[in-house]
């Protein structure tokens, strides 16, 4: 019964992989696919043409679990072979094909190329890597988001969400949900890492990651507060019919309640993916479980956006 929907596509469990983690070849895109426990895949975000990414070190745990830094600079095995993965792969779970264009015209270009392909998945946008030197993400400016996404849907048919950075002004929900809600989005995923966060290694007074000085992207523990914001601050904003991803701080089931309650449809797992393991996802679904028999929910219906306010 831990099942969502998005459009006429039918998921039958709520998790799956993050975008970047566990996702870049075919081998770890089976991997995910072939878990009992997924409800869908997600690729890694691919441009048009392969790139090798950052030099490394370039992803790092912090200790005690509380999170991790990365700035991965978008390696991917370049846009023809995660179409030629989709197009050869046999599967009842629905794909998620992440594009992440370093400009409007390589997004719409990739687009184009999705729109004309026999690809009968979902569309997610990324609108928000932190990590290519020089390249700001268009999450963060909200004329450049209307911009692309009125040139997207002039032409795009298939459905596409967009993937966004976290924001942390109230405003800027109102801003950017306004925005979103003027366009036939199938679904936003909230939240990208919380961008350019430094950690420093206490032996050596260094920084942890080799590229962009050691500035990259948070994940894990460290944003939840961050992400559970963002999906309820979306939430609460957007048209109905734009579904929710939440993302973010997930590593127990209860984790995944907490996104449920602030009204995710599904609930990614990046850093823990990364840190355990495929087998996170049985892990989190009986987490969850528990906490739903405890409670006598026999429905996410009875979870889904009930997070109660004094
Ligand atoms: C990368 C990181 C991101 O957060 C993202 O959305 C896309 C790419 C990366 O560094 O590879």
């Amino acid at each position: 019964q831990l099942t969502a929907n998005i459009q006429n596509y039918h998921f039958n469990h709520i998790l799956l992989n993050a975008a970047g983690v566990m996702c870049q070849t075919s081998m770890e895109l089976d991997t995910v696919l072939a878990s009992e426990y997924t409800g869908a895949v997600v690729t890694k975000s691919a441009t048009p043409l392969v790139r090798p990414g950052n030099p490394a070190p370039r992803y790092y745990e912090l200790n005690n679990g509380l999170g991790t830094i990365n700035s991965m600079g978008l390696p991917n095995e370049g846009f023809d072979y995660y179409m030629d993965y989709v197009d050869t792969k046999e599967t009842y779970k629905p794909i998620f094909f992440s594009i992440a264009g370093l400009s409007k015209q390589e997004n719409i270009a990739m687009l184009h190329q999705l729109q004309d392909a026999d690809f009968d998945g979902l569309i997610e946008l990324n609108l928000s890597c932190p990590n290519v030197p020089g390249k700001p993400q268009t999450g963060y400016d909200f004329e450049a988001t209307e911009q692309i996404l009125t040139e997207v849907f002039a032409f795009f048919k298939k459905p596409l969400g967009v993937k966004l950075p976290p924001y942390f002004d109230i405003v800027h929900f109102d801003d950017i949900a306004a925005i979103l809600n003027k366009f036939p989005l199938a679904f936003v995923n909230t939240i990208n890492s919380i961008g350019n966060g430094l950690v420093i290694d206490q032996d050596t007074d260094t920084v942890v990651i080799k590229p962009k000085a050691g500035f990259g992207g948070i994940g894990g523990t460290l944003v939840k507060a961050t992400a559970l914001a963002n999906v309820r601050a979306l939430r609460d904003r957007l048209n109905t019919t734009i579904k929710i991803i939440g993302t973010g701080g997930v590593t127990t089931g209860r984790d995944v309640y907490d996104h449920l309650l602030c009204g995710a449809d599904l609930v990614e797992v990046g850093s823990q993916l990364a840190i355990e393991g495929i087998t996170v996802f049985e892990r989190l679904e009986k987490e969850l479980t528990e906490i739903l028999t405890e409670k006598g929910y026999d429905s996410l219906d009875d979870v889904r956006g009930q997070l109660k306010i004094m």
